[in-house]
């Protein structure tokens, strides 16, 4: 069967799911045609330089555009406390040659959306600002963007930033509300979904035997996210909300449970900043807007991990 290529933009605020997802699309065969960077995770700078030194380390050209340092209208904080000091641990990298481009990743946006007019798919593993601004300048991207794939909010308001809020909306809530009233075809992948799907120590000691140079790599970055989710957020092991999100834009079938509500944020600066609202009940009458994942096939995307760990 003729398989069509896929065209992909990754918008992150790199730290080491970020590396993972950008990797595992390329392990898949999607054609990423641009890797855009978002206020977030670490310093905006680091995030620049880990998305470049990533591309070294898998020998990969791919144009990086900087784009929002700052949410819409509030502040953020990064958090250098879950992620390291260089969003891959404590280790700060710098990339030796590669560098990014002079363009902002809106105008990447609009012009890679003209370009692959209804077939771009926008992969957002971090706050939505870029994806807001470049559609605030150009709402024909509603109808040019095929789909896109959201790592943020919470199903049942459990948090990681907030006690109700995942970070990604939390950092820019006024963003998530504008791209989820865009009437863009979204998924969303949630923080209280996504804990339930951890490494454990079996896993991670199987990670550890591959002796590959991806697996080596891998255990060097998560090593201190795993054990910040182990001893601070009282998980089993070291969680995946972007490349979950990743292997779900890859292949729907790794959700196995996904309804379609209408969704919307929070976005006072309150108690409850950032909450992903779900209409569960339809209670509102109002046109579901958002494809929300309830469960996956955690051995589909484990077999899709160790595919990816195990390619050089
Ligand atoms: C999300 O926020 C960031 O810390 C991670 O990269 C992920 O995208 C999890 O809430
Ligand atoms: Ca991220």
């Amino acid at each position: 069967m003729l398989r069509m290529t896929r065209h992909f933009i990754i918008d992150c605020d790199t730290a080491e799911d970020d590396i993972m997802s950008l990797f595992m699309l390329l392990r898949y065969g999607i054609s990423v045609e641009g890797i855009t960077i978002v206020e977030g995770n670490i310093s905006f700078d680091q995030e620049v330089n880990n998305a470049l030194w990533a591309l070294e380390f898998i020998g990969k050209e791919i144009p990086v555009y900087p784009g929002s340092q700052r949410p819409l209208v509030k502040n953020y904080r990064t958090v250098e406390n879950v992620h390291g000091k260089g969003g891959i641990g404590d280790k700060v990298v710098k990339p030796s040659k590669l560098k990014a481009s002079n363009k902002h990743a809106v105008d990447a946006i609009i012009e890679l959306a003209d370009r692959y007019a209804g077939e771009l798919e926008f992969l957002a593993i971090s706050p939505l600002t870029n994806l807001a601004l470049a559609y605030l300048k150009d709402k024909s991207l509603a109808d040019k963007i095929k789909k896109v794939w959201i790592m943020g909010g919470t199903i049942y308001g459990r948090g990681n930033i907030t006690p109700v809020a995942e970070y990604n909306i939390w950092v820019d809530p006024d963003a998530a509300k504008v791209i989820f009233s865009s009437g863009m075809d979204l998924t969303m992948v949630a923080w209280d979904l996504i804990t339930n799907y951890t490494i454990n120590d079996e896993e991670w000691d199987k990670i550890k035997s591959m002796n590959t140079k991806l697996s080596s790599f891998y255990i060097d970055i998560y090593a201190h996210y795993r054990n910040y989710a182990m001893t601070k957020q009282k998980m089993k092991g070291n969680p995946h909300p972007d490349l979950i999100t990743t292997a779900i834009a890859i292949d729907s079938s790794v959700a196995t449970k996904v309804e379609k509500q209408y969704v919307d944020i929070e976005n006072c600066e309150c108690l409850t900043r950032g909450m992903t609202v779900i209409d569960y009940l339809g209670i509102w009458n109002k046109e579901p807007n958002v494809n929300v994942v309830y469960e996956i096939n955690k051995e589909k995307f484990i077999s899709m991990l160790y595919n990816l760990l195990s390619w050089f």
